[in-house]
């Protein structure tokens, strides 16, 4: 991964890009890195705060071959657990918040967001975009989200490099990968299930009304698992979690 990187100091979003690149028959494993992102893009049209090398700002082109489409999201958690051993070693205590944010504590520190093209049965590629806060400061988020982010700067009191927290991040993630694929998603849901937020709690859900359900899991196709007050066990496919 990264074996051809793009770096643009500026752009629209790094998303836009590795589409671009990878209409163009880029290879697997190709990486567009941004030093900030004017619209950086977050899920559900979201938009992802990108200042001037604060972060780690990146899309890497995927090209699974052998996944088929409805699997495509478990790559998501894929990334979100190599993005998680890389923290660890770091010594910061990241969880996951179901489908795929980093947070510390009660803040978010990275969001994943993966983008798939498929035609029919066949997956002609995937980008897998990634967003780290690593360099700010407090009062560099936007006043919006000010109060739920945070960067490793933050929580570590120092400067971290980012070509080096780069370097971490591809190789545990070629590692999760590779693992993933020749072993399948098993051994990726255990680790997953190991950082999980507020997991064994019990938390509001919005489906069909509004209950309590405990967090007891996630399902081989990335679904959230839960059960209610009356032990019957539950399948979450969208954001309907009341996380607080
Ligand atoms: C989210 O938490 O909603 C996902 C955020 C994903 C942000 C990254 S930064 C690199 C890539 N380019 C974008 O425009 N978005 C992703």
């Amino acid at each position: 991964l990264g074996h051809h990187l793009h770096y643009y100091p500026s752009v629209t979003s790094t998303q836009n890009i590795a589409h671009d690149l990878a209409r163009d028959k880029a290879s697997h494993g190709t990486v567009v890195m941004a030093g900030e992102q004017t619209k950086g893009k977050g899920r559900m049209k979201r938009y992802w705060d990108s200042k001037q090398n604060a972060g780690l700002w990146f899309s890497t082109v995927l090209r699974p071959k052998s996944l088929e489409p409805k699997n495509a999201t478990q790559i998501t958690l894929v990334a979100a657990v190599a993005l998680a051993k890389v923290m660890s070693n770091y010594s910061i205590p990241v969880r996951i918040k179901w489908p795929n944010d980093l947070f510390i504590g009660e803040r978010k520190l990275s969001g994943i967001l993966t983008e798939m093209q498929a035609e029919q049965d066949q997956i002609d590629y995937i980008i897998l975009g990634i967003g780290i806060n690593v360099n700010h400061d407090k009062n560099d988020f936007d006043q919006s989200i000010v109060n739920q982010a945070t960067s490793l700067k933050i929580y570590a009191e120092e400067q971290i490099n980012l070509n080096d927290l780069f370097k971490s991040v591809a190789k545990e993630f070629e590692l999760q990968y590779e693992r993933f694929i020749e072993q399948g998603f098993k051994p990726i849901k255990s680790e997953w299930e190991s950082y999980a937020y507020k997991m064994g709690e019990w938390l509001k859900v919005r489906a069909q009304g509004e209950w309590n359900a405990k967090l007891v899991g996630i399902h081989e196709d990335g679904a959230l698992k839960v059960i209610d007050e009356n032990g019957q066990e539950h399948l979450l496919y969208s954001a309907e979690i009341l996380w607080s």
